[in-house]
């Protein structure tokens, strides 16, 4: 049998406590879209991806000197084969990683090509649309590379020495 304190004070207390945790969970579950509005987040575009453009870039810009795809290309750095379970599927973390890379990548640009290539936005989403996309990788054969790139994979990239 409850006590009348139990009566007078905890239940109104266990009431007070079922609100505070559920305006808890409705003011934690609505800071996104609190956050989103302060901060015009809402208003991100992400620009459409074309993994056959991507293609193209890859061959084109470099990336395939030290990184292969389909057994195309180097391997300084690791395959970018979208069946490598290692392959980052989130587009932030993906640059993220090749940031970290980007030492040998600048300097193999300006040792062999004489200056640091320049991407969009449009471009790298295309890239990492071809690098996840193992039906468009199916196709990148040899013959995609252009010759300066061959000729930059024939001799080796220019890695600095540790
Ligand atoms: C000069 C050689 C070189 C070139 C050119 C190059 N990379 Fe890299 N990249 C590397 C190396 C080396 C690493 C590994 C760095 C590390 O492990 O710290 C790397 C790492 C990466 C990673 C991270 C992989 C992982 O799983 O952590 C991604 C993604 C990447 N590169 C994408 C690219 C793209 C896209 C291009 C073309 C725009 C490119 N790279 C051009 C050498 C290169």
């Amino acid at each position: 049998m409850r006590s009348a304190f139990y009566k007078q004070a905890c239940r109104p207390l266990g009431a007070f406590a079922i609100a505070v945790t559920l305006c808890t969970f409705a003011a934690l579950t609505s800071v996104p879209e609190a956050f989103a509005d302060e901060t015009g987040a809402s208003e991100i575009t992400l620009p459409k991806m074309d993994a056959d453009a991507g293609k193209s870039l890859f061959a084109d810009r470099g990336c395939v000197v030290c990184h292969s795809i389909n057994n195309v290309g180097g391997d300084t750095g690791p395959s970018l084969d979208a069946s490598n379970l290692n392959q980052s599927r989130d587009p932030f973390e993906f640059f993220a990683r090749m940031w970290r890379g980007a030492e040998p990548m600048l300097h193999l640009q300006q040792a062999d090509l004489g200056y640091q290539i320049d991407f969009s936005g449009q471009d790298l989403a295309d890239i990492f649309a071809f690098v996840q996309d193992g039906t468009m990788q199916e196709g990148f054969t040899e013959a995609d590379l252009p010759d300066h790139i061959r000729e930059i994979i024939d001799n080796g990239p220019s890695i600095p020495q540790e």
